[in-house]
């Protein structure tokens, strides 16, 4: 299966710099070896989805509500972040798990949302450094990936430490490598044969001086980028590195 390497830009630019942002993806994707996709901020989605049509780079949203519609004020959901552009759609992000206090639960009705509405779920799992320090980083995850997960996914799962994103510290390949086949192990458990397409995406530091060695590892199937993706120069880098 080929890499995928996707771009969260989180809550950061305006319309001028994700316009020009997503016009260098537009020329840079062409011919990558491997998949290719951005996660603006919604209020962007339309103007990148705009852009990058019929592209090589792909365009997905950040999060979704677990609701088609409904009084929810502020949210979004997916059939509405669908209809802006999106084809693909993060969620269960540890800043959001930390900050809006989201359960797994709630991570997996958002996923089971996505997939309703014709969008590609994102599910992101990882661990904190007390967590890993205290040896409960595959039981933690292993936990998220029980919970998160719906019966019969289809989508991708990103592994990111929570100690690795916007630090600079990625974890190392020995850690990465150990936890992707804990990873597979358990999603061989939960779904099966189905199992076997579902790509297992590393994030936390991802830049283009460490990308080759990361993307290189067994079991890794591309990359989520936080930082770096807010360079066009740098992100295409990270693609070029990817198989
Ligand atoms: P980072 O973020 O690449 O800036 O560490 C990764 C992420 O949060 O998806």
């Amino acid at each position: 299966m080929r890499q995928l390497i996707a771009g969260n830009w989180k809550m950061n630019g305006l319309t001028a710099e994700a316009a020009a942002i997503a016009a260098a993806l537009r020329r840079g994707a062409d011919g990558l070896a491997c998949d290719v996709l951005v996660c603006p901020p919604a209020t962007m989605l339309s103007t990148v989805a705009h852009i990058l049509v019929g592209s090589a780079c792909a365009v997905g949203a950040q999060d979704c509500h677990a609701e088609s519609a409904g009084a929810y004020t502020g949210d979004l959901s997916a059939p509405m972040l669908r209809d802006a552009g999106a084809g693909w759609v993060i969620v269960g992000h540890s800043e959001r798990r930390a900050s809006h206090h989201e359960t797994d639960a709630q991570v997996q009705a958002k996923a089971r949302a996505a997939a309703r509405a014709g969008l590609t779920p994102i599910v992101c799992v990882g661990e904190t450094a007390e967590e890993r320090a205290a040896g409960r980083h595959a039981a933690v995850v292993a936990q998220q990936l029980t919970g998160s997960l719906p019966p019969g996914f289809a989508g991708v799962v990103a592994y990111e430490p929570v100690w690795a994103i916007g630090t600079g510290r990625s974890a190392t390949e020995a850690e990465i490598a150990a936890m992707h086949a804990g990873i597979r192990a358990e999603l061989h458990r939960l779904l099966g044969e189905q199992a076997r397409g579902v790509r297992i995406l590393y994030g936390g530091s991802v830049k283009p001086d460490n990308a080759r060695a990361l993307l290189g590892l067994p079991d890794v199937g591309g990359a989520l980028v936080g930082g770096a993706s807010l360079e066009a120069a740098a992100f295409l880098a990270i693609a070029a590195a990817a198989r």
